[in-house]
């Protein structure tokens, strides 16, 4: 197995704001190639919890054997962070002082032709996070009706050409490479379109695919709301998010819990008596810096949100 590739994204900004002492008992979301988890470590270690979690079972032997130095000292499980409190209970842990994620895929994932991640490869149709998943790309290209398929395009790739899309892959079918599947995309976008955009033509697709095949927004939703649960008072949490709609879950789910009242507004008075949960540390979304988009262009639609628990 080759070594990480990935190289971290806003992790400077995403650790410091999680004001972390030696010590602290600190859930790492998603251990990729392991970046975020070592700048922890060294801030927390000795005497600190350091939990880190992956769906992707590769992400996890790799780390493990390139970093067996401190691995051993990291409690690394494998599962979906939106089990963040039997991953907890399963440790010992009831709290924690600072939660992190770094949401969406590593270099190490989109670079393995196999995986099915990257349009650019003639790779399978998969783009299985966690390899013992039971839907792959594969299943939702060609067996979803064409209505569903068109939905999902449009939902979860902001593309205006879903049904389009939607019908051309179902006229096509059966679709097993990801290189047929890019040419029926490519050939559904009208070229004056191909030629205007910056990103290739079949980008948002394959991010809506894999977004259903994961189930990323329902696992991503339960995490938000079960880790301000379970981070102790001062906690902080803070979340690197790669596209638009991921980013709305973030401060959406951010939001409501920093509000106090929820009754609509028509009522003369509160009957809900919520509790704001968390403050917002950061109102509008930290971006990467000029010079960290210059060498690490995938770092470009990185957004940071952070929160503190009340
Ligand atoms: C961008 S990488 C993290 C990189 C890491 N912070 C670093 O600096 O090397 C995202 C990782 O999160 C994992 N991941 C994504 N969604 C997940 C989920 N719902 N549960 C657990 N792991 C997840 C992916 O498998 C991937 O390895």
């Amino acid at each position: 197995m080759k070594s990480t590739k990935h190289v971290s994204v806003m992790g400077k900004e995403a650790i410091q704001m999680l004001q972390l002492k030696k010590g602290m008992t600190v859930f790492d979301a998603t251990l990729g190639g392991g970046g975020y988890t070592r700048e922890i470590y060294k801030k927390i270690m000795p005497g600190g919890i350091l939990i880190a979690c992956d769906q992707d079972m590769q992400a996890i032997d790799r780390f493990k054997k390139d970093f067996s130095d401190i691995a051993k000292n990291i409690q690394i499980v494998h599962l979906n962070y939106s089990h963040i409190r039997k991953i907890l209970k399963d440790v010992n842990v009831s709290h924690v002082d600072a939660i992190v994620a770094d949401l969406g895929l590593s270099s190490d994932q989109i670079e393995e032709t196999d995986r099915g991640f990257s349009f650019s490869d003639n790779g399978l149709l998969d783009m299985r996070m966690n390899q013992a998943a039971q839907i792959s790309a594969g299943d939702i290209v060609n067996e979803y009706p064409e209505e569903k398929l068109a939905q999902l395009i449009y939902m979860y790739g902001d593309e205006k050409f879903s049904r389009r899309i939607a019908h051309a892959i179902c006229e096509n079918r059966p679709i097993e490479k990801t290189d047929k599947l890019t040419q029926i995309i490519t050939d559904c976008i009208p070229m004056n379109m191909r030629k205007k955009s910056r990103i290739h033509p079949a980008t948002k697709t394959f991010q809506a695919i894999r977004i259903a095949v994961n189930d990323e927004f329902g696992h991503l939703k339960v995490f938000l709301t079960e880790g301000i649960d379970v981070l102790q008072r001062s906690g902080r949490f803070s979340v690197v998010s790669f596209h638009s709609g991921e980013d709305r879950l973030v401060k959406n789910i951010f939001r409501e819990n920093a509000r106090g009242c929820i009754c609509a507004p028509e009522m003369p008075v509160c009957r809900c008596e919520h509790e704001p949960q968390v403050q917002l540390i950061t109102r509008k979304p930290l971006k990467p810096t000029d010079e960290e988009i210059r060498d690490n262009p995938r770092s470009r639609s990185a957004r940071l949100r952070v929160v503190e628990k009340l």
